[in-house]
């Protein structure tokens, strides 16, 4: 049951909450974007901000925009979807990727690694760099998904803002990094230009948590600050799909606030490090 769809405590749905549920069948219905089981007041705060940038006064009024002019849908994707990202985000993480997952992942001749909800790309660089490091990049291959088709082509660009390498230096170094970052990115004006080397075994596309199923056997599945925005119900559904898109004893790792512990997979993983949310398929 999605949250709309719930008996409202107080009394019957007001307008606005019509006009959501209707716009949200709406893009189901012509683009397959299905947002039904998203948290509704993250989903609700983002679409009130894309009514204001359409300029439009009411959910009703941007659902016919969206539904008459396709040529808006990627501008709405960027509302309807975060892409707040980093390098190195939560250091630890990567740290407990290097010291307790990567001795397992080298007793396999190939590897196959699905970043999910790569959003702009700093997390795939970041584990590109970490395979790298740790020797194990020549036989890797890394399957970077999203929704979001704008974010995909910028992380298959490869450039970021040089403003923030100095904060993506810390996390690297914090997360055990064995060089220096600027080793990997080349500068030009006010970019950060990273080394191509890094995506030679990267394949970019299209895949959505909540419509499409399994399509590798994967030995690491990253998917980090995804779930956050999902409800309990399409959380258990992505996190079912991770569990039989893993290899037997397959790595997940989730973000600082995602947990496994309340899903119905519970049971069907063991913590390899709670803090660091790195989990193996049992
Ligand atoms: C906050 S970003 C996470 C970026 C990166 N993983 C990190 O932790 O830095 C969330 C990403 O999830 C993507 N996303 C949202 N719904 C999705 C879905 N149903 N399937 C796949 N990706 C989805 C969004 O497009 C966005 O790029």
């Amino acid at each position: 049951m999605t949250e709309l769809s719930r008996p409202q405590e107080d009394g019957p749905p007001s307008v606005e909450e019509i006009e959501l549920r209707l716009f949200i069948d709406a893009i189901r219905h012509r683009y397959e974007y299905d947002f039904r089981d998203y948290s509704m007041s993250s989903l609700r705060r983002r679409l009130t901000q894309a009514c204001e940038h359409f300029d439009c006064r009411s959910f009703s009024m941007l659902q016919d925009k969206i539904l008459h002019g396709p040529e808006h849908l990627e501008e709405l994707l960027s509302f309807l979807t975060v892409q707040v990202s980093e390098m190195f985000r939560d250091p630890i993480y990567y740290k407990a990727l290097r010291e307790e997952v990567v001795p397992h992942l080298r007793t396999y001749p190939s590897l196959k690694v699905w970043v999910a909800g790569v959003a702009t790309g700093e997390e795939l660089y970041s584990l590109s760099i970490l395979f790298r490091e740790e020797g194990l990049g020549d036989r890797t291959i890394f399957y970077a998904t999203d929704i979001n088709p704008s974010a995909l082509q910028k992380a298959q660009r490869g450039v970021f803002s040089l403003d923030r390498m100095q904060e993506y230096t810390r996390n690297y170094q914090a997360s055990g990094g064995k060089a220096s970052l600027s080793d990997y990115y080349a500068s030009g004006y006010d970019r950060a230009i990273f080394d191509k080397g890094l995506r030679q075994n990267v394949v970019f596309s299209d895949h959505s948590l909540v419509t499409d199923s399994v399509f590798a056997e994967m030995q690491l599945i990253s998917c980090r600050n995804v779930l956050i925005y999902f409800n309990g119900e399409l959380q258990d559904r992505a996190t079912k799909l991770f569990y039989d898109s893993l290899c037997p004893r397959g790595f997940l790792g989730l973000g600082s606030r995602e947990t496994l512990r309340f899903s119905q997979q519970a049971d069907m993983f063991k913590e390899v490090n709670p803090q660091a949310r790195l989990y193996q398929k049992l």
